[in-house]
C-alpha cells in the first residue's frame, strides 16, 4: 500500500452564500482510538448537500463554515485507531452518517439514529468530499460481497427508503410513493422486492424519474396531469393504499397521502419541508385512524440488516438509480447535475 500523505485537497464550504465551495489544502485526519481512517472510493450527492450548496436557513444554522461536507460514502480502511478490534486495514466499508453517543436514553433504548447528542458526519463534522476521512469504527459498516464498491455509497439513501417503507406494511400491501427523487426511486424498487401487491409512484413533472420508476417496477405512475387522490382511490377499490410514503417535500403531496391512505393505514414521512409549519388535514388523520410517522435516518442496525439481506439476494436494482458519475475534480458539475433534477443518483468518484 502507498504511504498515507500528510495533506489532501478537500471540497469545503468556505463562504456563507449560495455556492461558496472550493478545493482547499487540508491535513489528512488521523484516526482517534475508536476511529478508522478511510481512503474514499466514492461519495454520492444527497439533497442535504444541495441545501448546503444553496445555503438555506437550515444549512446556515447547522453547517460550520470550512466544513468538508459529503456523508453518503464508501471506501477502504487504511488505518485503525488503537482501540478498534472490529476492523482491519483493507476492509471495504460504507458510512452510517448518524454519529451517536451510545450513552443517552435514546441510544440505550435502541434508537441511536435519534441520539440526544447526535451529530451528522459531513454536516456537523468533516465528511467525505475528500480523498480521506475518519469515522468512528461503529459507523463504518461492512457490506455484502456482491455489492460493488462503485455502488456502495448509496446505502445511506437506500436505507432511508427501507426505513420509511417499513414504517408500515409492505408484503402483500398496496403502497404509494410520493416524490421520485433518488430515495423515492429506491422505495419503489424495494417495495416490489419486499412483495408489495401494488406500487403507485407519484411525481410532479419529472419525466426522467417517472420513466425510471416504471423501469424499477412501479405498477402505476402518476404526475401533475392526474387527480392524484382520485387515481389512487380508483386503483385501490375506492379504499386508499395501506402504506403511503412521502419523499417529495411538497405540502400538497403530504395532504394527498392523508386523503389517499385507507382507514387505519400508515403514512410515513421522510421529507423535510421548506417551511417549518406545514398544514395537514388533522381531522382526516383522526377520523381515518391513520398512523402518521416521521422518519429520520436508518435504524441502527435493523435497517442495515434488512438492506443487506435484500442486497445479498440481488433484489435491489441500484445500477438503474445511479444515473451519473463524475470525478472528484468535477464536484461542481455533479452538484449542478443533481440540482437540475434530470437524474437519479449522482456519484462522485475519487
Ligand atoms: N428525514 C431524513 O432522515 C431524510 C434523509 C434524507 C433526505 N430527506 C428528505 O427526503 C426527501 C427526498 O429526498 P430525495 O433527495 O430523494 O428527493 P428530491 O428532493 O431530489 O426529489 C423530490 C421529488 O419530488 C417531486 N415532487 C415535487 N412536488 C411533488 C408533488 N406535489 N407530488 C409528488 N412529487 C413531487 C420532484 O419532482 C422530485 O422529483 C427530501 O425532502 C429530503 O430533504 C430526509
Ligand atoms: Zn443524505
Ligand atoms: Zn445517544
Amino acid at each position: 500500500m502507498t504511504a498515507i500523505p500528510k495533506t489532501m485537497m478537500a471540497w469545503k464550504k468556505v463562504a456563507s452564500r449560495p455556492g461558496g465551495f472550493d478545493f482547499v489544502e487540508t491535513s489528512v485526519p488521523q484516526a482517534k482510538p475508536d476511529e478508522v481512517l478511510v481512503k474514499t472510493h466514492s461519495t454520492s450527492i444527497c439533497g442535504t448537500d444541495l441545501h448546503i450548496w444553496k445555503w438555506d436557513e437550515w444549512a446556515a444554522e447547522n453547517v460550520p463554515i470550512n466544513t468538508t461536507t459529503g456523508h453518503e460514502t464508501c471506501g477502504v480502511v487504511i488505518a485503525v485507531g488503537s482501540e478498534v478490534t472490529t476492523h482491519k486495514v483493507g476492509d471495504k466499508i460504507a458510512v452510517e452518517c448518524h454519529l451517536a453517543c451510545w450513552d443517552c436514553d435514546r441510544c440505550r433504548e435502541g434508537n441511536a439514529h435519534i441520539c440526544e447528542n447526535g451529530q451528522i458526519f459531513g454536516v456537523h463534522t468533516n465528511g467525505a468530499f475528500a480523498p480521506y476521512f475518519t469515522v468512528p469504527a461503529i459507523n463504518a459498516r461492512h457490506f455484502p460481497d456482491n455489492l460493488t464498491m462503485d455502488l456502495a455509497s448509496v446505502q445511506d439513501p437506500l436505507g432511508n427508503a427501507i426505513h420509511t417503507l417499513t414504517g408500515g406494511p409492505v408484503r402483500d400491501a398496496t403502497v404509494a410513493i410520493h416524490g421520485l427523487g433518488p430515495i423515492g426511486l429506491f422505495a419503489v424498487n424495494v417495495a416490489k422486492a419486499m412483495g408489495a401487491s401494488k406500487v403507485i409512484a407519484i411525481d410532479w413533472d419529472n419525466q426522467t424519474r417517472m420513466q425510471l420508476a416504471t423501469k424499477l417496477g412501479a405498477d402505476v405512475v402518476l404526475g401533475k396531469g392526474d387527480d392524484i387522490v382520485a387515481s389512487i382511490l380508483a386503483h385501490t377499490n375506492g379504499q386508499g393504499v395501506d402504506n403511503s410514503c412521502e419523499f417529495s417535500g411538497s405540502p400538497s403531496a403530504l395532504s394527498n397521502t392523508i386523503y389517499s391512505t385507507r382507514m387505519g393505514g400508515y403514512v410515513n414521512v421522510l421529507s423535510v419541508y421548506g417551511t417549518t409549519k406545514t398544514e395537514v388535514p388533522m381531522n382526516d388523520i383522526v377520523f381515518r385512524y391513520l398512523h402518521l410517522k416521521g422518519i429520520n435516518g436508518r435504524k441502527m442496525w435493523s435497517t442495515w440488516e434488512t438492506m443487506h439481506e435484500l442486497i445479498s439476494q440481488d433484489k435491489v436494482d441500484i445500477e438503474t438509480i445511479v444515473t451519473h458519475r463524475v470525478s472528484f475534480n468535477d464536484c461542481k458539475l455533479g452538484f449542478e447535475l443533481a440540482m437540475g433534477g434530470d437524474c437519479g443518483k449522482v456519484v462522485v468518484d475519487f
